[in-house]
């Protein structure tokens, strides 16, 4: 992730730009003052700290004024993955400077601000709780409206802020904590269609390198090693193809490639790189299998899509990135990906969230809770079969 990257500008519906602004300045058109809003994102519920600063026009066009993200990856790669009690910590080391720059770059004062927004889960609730109270503090201190955003409706939504997507839009959201797809009917109206059953895909992309020696982040350690790969030296399964709901299920592959990797050992470098390849192909496989799905029942239930969406930080690995394209095409949907540094967590996303809650009245009081669960679709069930599993639904 890159710190100061504030890089997106989109207009009025239908007409967007989006331009580099690698150090923080600021954009120029258009100012501020033609927005009708101000919104502060604050994002803490994993391993970035984030804060940013979002204007919402009249005409529901959005535009980041500036986005602060630390990623924490330094403090947690020795331990091959990221250690809750670490990230709290962290947090509230970093929060206040970082809330400050995202303020600063942004030219904003705290009282020219319509709202605050924080990530109130779902997450690791140590940071989610930094986050929270944070904004709560911002928000009393200040006299401004809180605003409790689920993280994943902030994924959710960045395709609004980035492309100015009219609903209903089908996301695919991939990342080290989810694995789901969901039908964007409406602001706070979600629809779970289909969801892993198991372990979430960047996890198990990160398991897969862990395994493998490789470092972490795992994701795009596995992309790149899988890229000097042979993805037909080994049969694994292509978990769940051809099943007629969309849901997902990864940790079958994962023993596969385990039980492989234990068989051989030790690993010359090209098994490693023959049994990233072939993971994941076996991933690109279901993928694609479990969105067309996907997208089918989507269009049995709310018509066609405007668009299939990619969000998370697997929506980064480029092989997948094909393999969406392929889906949308074949579905004769076309395929929206935010830039990569909106795709993973940021705080603009949470602020623009915010912004779309205050355009509806939707505001929280101070006793809003933080949560390490928290549905995005309170309506959604576990899937048939699968009750007692851990996975997130
Ligand atoms: O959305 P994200 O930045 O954070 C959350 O988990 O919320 O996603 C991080 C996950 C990690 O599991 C990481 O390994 C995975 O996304 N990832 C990738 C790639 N880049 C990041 N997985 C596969 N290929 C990649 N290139
Ligand atoms: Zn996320």
């Amino acid at each position: 992730m890159l710190p100061g990257y504030g890089s997106v500008v989109t207009g009025p519906r239908g007409s967007n730009r989006t331009g580099s602004n690698r150090k923080g300045t600021k954009l120029q058109d258009p100012t501020p003052n033609d927005m009708q809003m101000l919104v502060l994102g604050i994002e803490t519920t994993c391993d970035e700290t984030a804060a940013a600063v979002v204007a919402r026009g009249n005409d529901g066009s959005g535009r980041i004024l500036s986005n602060i993200v630390h990623s924490q990856i330094a403090e947690h790669a020795r331990f091959g993955g990221v250690v809750p009690e670490i990230a709290a910590r962290a947090h509230v080391d970093l929060l206040d400077g970082i809330v400050g720059r995202a303020m600063q770059e942004a030219g904003v004062g705290f009282a020219q601000l319509s709202a605050v927004a924080a990530a109130a889960g779902p997450g690791l609730i140590g940071g989610v709780i930094v986050g929270l109270t944070t904004a709560k503090a911002i928000a009393m201190v200040h006299d401004t409206p809180l605003v409790a955003v689920n993280h994943l409706e902030a994924h959710a939504l960045t395709p609004r802020l980035t492309d100015a997507l009219d609903f209903p839009y089908c996301l695919f959201l991939a990342s080290g904590g989810h694995t789901q797809i969901v039908a964007v009917v409406g602001v706070g109206e979600y629809v779970r269609l289909g969801t892993t059953v198991d372990d979430a895909m960047g996890e198990a992309f990160d398991k897969i390198a862990k395994m493998l020696s490789l470092p972490y982040p795992g994701g795009p350690e596995v992309e790149r090693a899988a890229a000097s790969g042979d993805p037909g030296r080994f049969a694994f399964p292509r978990p769940m193809l051809g099943r007629p709901d969309a849901n997902f299920s990864l940790s079958g592959l994962k023993t596969a490639v385990r039980t492989e990797a234990s068989r051989m050992m030790p690993l010359e470098p090209q098994d490693i790189c023959d049994l990233c390849a072939g993971f994941q192909a076996a991933v690109l496989e279901s993928t694609a299998d479990r969105l067309s799905v996907g997208l089918r029942l989507f269009h049995e239930r709310f018509g066609a899509p405007r668009a299939l969406v990619a969000a998370g930080g697997v929506a980064a690995n480029l092989a997948i990135r094909d393999a969406l394209q392929e889906v949308a095409a074949k579905a004769g949907t076309t395929l929206i990906m935010p830039p990569p540094a909106l795709c993973t967590d940021n705080g603009a996303m949470i602020a623009w969230a915010g912004a779309e809650r205050l355009a509806l009245g939707l505001i929280d009081t101070m006793d809003a809770p933080p949560r390490a669960r928290w549905l995005l679709d309170a309506g959604a069930a576990a899937p048939a079969g699968f009750a007692n599993t851990r996975a997130g639904f």
